[in-house]
């Protein structure tokens, strides 16, 4: 992922040319090609927008972007488990907010791009909204941060809120999103839903890796064993939002069916696993069958 230049990837959908899958939406102001993108995670660094457009997704997400360079976990694991699913534990590493400004200014793709803030303590995520918010079309928010400095997540609604608030200040008026744990907690997924509002925040992404051991150390759980739980919650975050609030669905999605079924409440669909577990190909299949499904409507 790394050695990657970026010249290169630019190069390549040149050459391929981008397929189109037309299922236009309108999304905090923008127009996306289609409502599928790809999640926060694979390019953490800003290094990857013309890979992700190149595959034909809507729009992209970077990150998670720390304010400093952090390099995450000492050891890293990313492993497969048989029935499509991964199990990862990075540390959020990162070559920081800067970097990957300078990265998006210099060349960045014609589709929308989100920034994914994570942090160590509160102020990080000012910062790095800061640092970022003339390059992103929106912020994601995300609570779900291991090692922390205060040594617990940022999960807990009235922390999220706190962050939330702070945050929004620095993100030069650019969309906020709260990009939430899984839960099927309905009272907790209220009480997400009561922060963003309270904080004036613009919608949630539901949601993130289902916390889970592997080798005694924790790890996130990702890929279909999500999806019946990121159901259940993009249809209650919907019930709950007003409609001026956002709701985008990400965990499980591994086919244009289970993305359909998403999208009959959220705005947008993002994808992970099913990328690195599959590759792209069936990545093309789940934004080809969204886009015929949608042209038929
Ligand atoms: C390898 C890997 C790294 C991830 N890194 C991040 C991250 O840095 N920030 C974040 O908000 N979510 C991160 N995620 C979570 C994904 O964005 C997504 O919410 C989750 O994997 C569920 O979607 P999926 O089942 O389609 O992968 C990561 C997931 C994976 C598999």
């Amino acid at each position: 992922m790394h050695s990657t230049p970026q010249w290169v990837s630019k190069l390549q959908a040149l050459l391929d040319g981008r397929p189109t899958y037309e299922a236009p939406v309108r999304f905090l102001g923008y127009n996306l090609d289609n409502p599928v993108g790809l999640a926060a995670g694979l390019d953490k660094d800003a290094r990857l927008t013309w890979t992700s457009w190149s595959i034909g997704f809507g729009f992209t997400v970077v990150g998670s972007v720390l304010p400093y360079p952090h390099r995450g976990a000492s050891v890293k694991v990313l492993e497969r488990l048989p029935d499509g699913a991964l199990v990862n534990r990075l540390g959020l590493p990162s070559e920081g907010a800067r970097r990957v400004a300078w990265r998006l200014e210099l060349s960045r793709p014609p589709f929308p791009i989100a920034v994914n803030i994570a942090g160590l303590e509160p102020s990080d995520y000012p910062r790095v909204a800061r640092a970022t918010c003339h390059v992103a079309d929106w912020f994601e928010v995300n609570i779900s941060c291991p090692n922390t400095r205060e040594h617990s997540t940022f999960e807990d609604p009235r922390q999220a809120r706190r962050i939330l608030r702070i945050t929004r200040e620095s993100a030069c008026g650019k969309p906020l999103l709260l990009k939430i744990p899984p839960t099927r907690d309905p009272d907790l997924i209220a009480e997400y839903a009561v922060a963003v509002r309270e904080a004036g925040a613009d919608g949630v992404v539901a949601s993130n890796t289902l916390k889970t051991r592997v080798n005694g150390v924790q790890a996130g759980l990702s890929g279909p064993p999500l999806y019946p739980t990121v159901r259940f919650m993009v249809e209650r975050l919907r019930e709950l939002l007003p409609g001026d609030k956002v709701v985008v669905a990400v965990g499980g999605v591994d086919s244009p069916g289970k993305a359909l079924e998403l999208l009959e409440h959220a705005s947008l669909v993002e994808v992970l696993t099913v990328l690195l577990y599959h590759g792209p190909g069936r990545v093309r299949e789940i934004l080809e069958g969204v886009s015929k499904a949608m042209a038929r409507r």
